[in-house]
């Protein structure tokens, strides 16, 4: 570390991350201080593209006695927050086989296996099976699109399509609708149909999906897997990575 670099570390203010210093800037969370210092906080709808979203939950930490989502806590001097102990990330695990059972996840056959983050989140957190009893929603699958299909069985909710979509196309193709357990993703035309949008494959929209939901056809595979991006490494050192470049995979 150079002198200049040294003296920054030592002059920004810090807060405590399972018994670790980690330095921080004014305006930024708790999960983006951890990952710029390169420790990973395990999340699924927090993108560095976009503001805090907090709807997923997978990003608990106990901060300060109490349990927080750290992607949208603001980070400030002097925070204890507590990442990696056995009861978060019980939560945490919980959290993820709720998803897994509340959707149609059937990992060996879906095209995003090896690049999707639920799956790797999943392995990050030691899960092995659903644990809950799955729910096998009845779920629409929209092949209408002549470039994408839209398999909803396995969308989380994460939003970030209905945000990219919205904040950076300018199209607002896809939003939520319902709540609580009927909450589901719907396609903004009147038909319903992903056909009669104005989604293109360049859309902002068509690469934040962190599962397996919004697909390019004809690129099935290509990728073999095993070669795919978190087969070459886990989650928790892609995400590090893909954060102190600007943007998370
Ligand atoms: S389709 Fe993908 S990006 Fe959109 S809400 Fe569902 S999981 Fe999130
Ligand atoms: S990543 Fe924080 S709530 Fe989803």
């Amino acid at each position: 570390m150079s002198a200049p670099d040294a003296l920054e570390t030592i002059e920004r203010p810090v807060f405590n991350l399972d018994g670790h210093e980690v330095p921080f800037s004014p305006g930024q969370t708790v999960i983006q201080a951890a990952l710029a210092a390169g420790v990973y906080i395990p999340h699924l709808c927090h993108h560095a593209d976009f503001a805090p979203h907090g709807s997923c939950k997978v990003c608990t930490c106990r901060i300060n006695g109490r349990m927080a989502t750290s992607c949208t806590f603001p980070a400030s001097e002097g925070l204890e927050v507590e990442s990696e102990t056995p009861e978060v990330q019980e939560l945490r695990r919980d959290l993820v086989q709720f998803l897994f059972t509340e959707g149609n996840h059937f990992c060996p056959s879906c095209e995003q296996s090896g690049n999707c983050k639920l799956q790797a989140v999943g392995y990050d957190l030691g899960v092995l099976t659903g644990h809950y009893n799955p729910l096998f929603p009845d779920r629409p699958v929209d092949a209408s699109h002549p470039d994408v299909l839209l398999d909803t069985n396995r969308c989380i909710l994460c939003e970030l399509c209905v945000r990219a979509s919205a904040t950076m196309d300018g199209k607002s193709v896809f939003a939520l609708s319902g709540r609580g357990i009927t909450k589901h993703l719907i396609v903004n035309a009147e038909s319903g149909r992903l056909a009669d949008t104005q989604l293109a494959v360049g859309d902002k929209a068509m690469n934040v999906c962190p599962v397996g939901a919004i697909i390019r056809k004809r690129q099935g595979f290509r990728v073999p897997i095993g070669q795919r991006t978190y087969d070459a490494a886990p989650i928790s050192q892609i995400a590090v990575q893909g954060e102190t470049k600007g943007g998370t995979p």
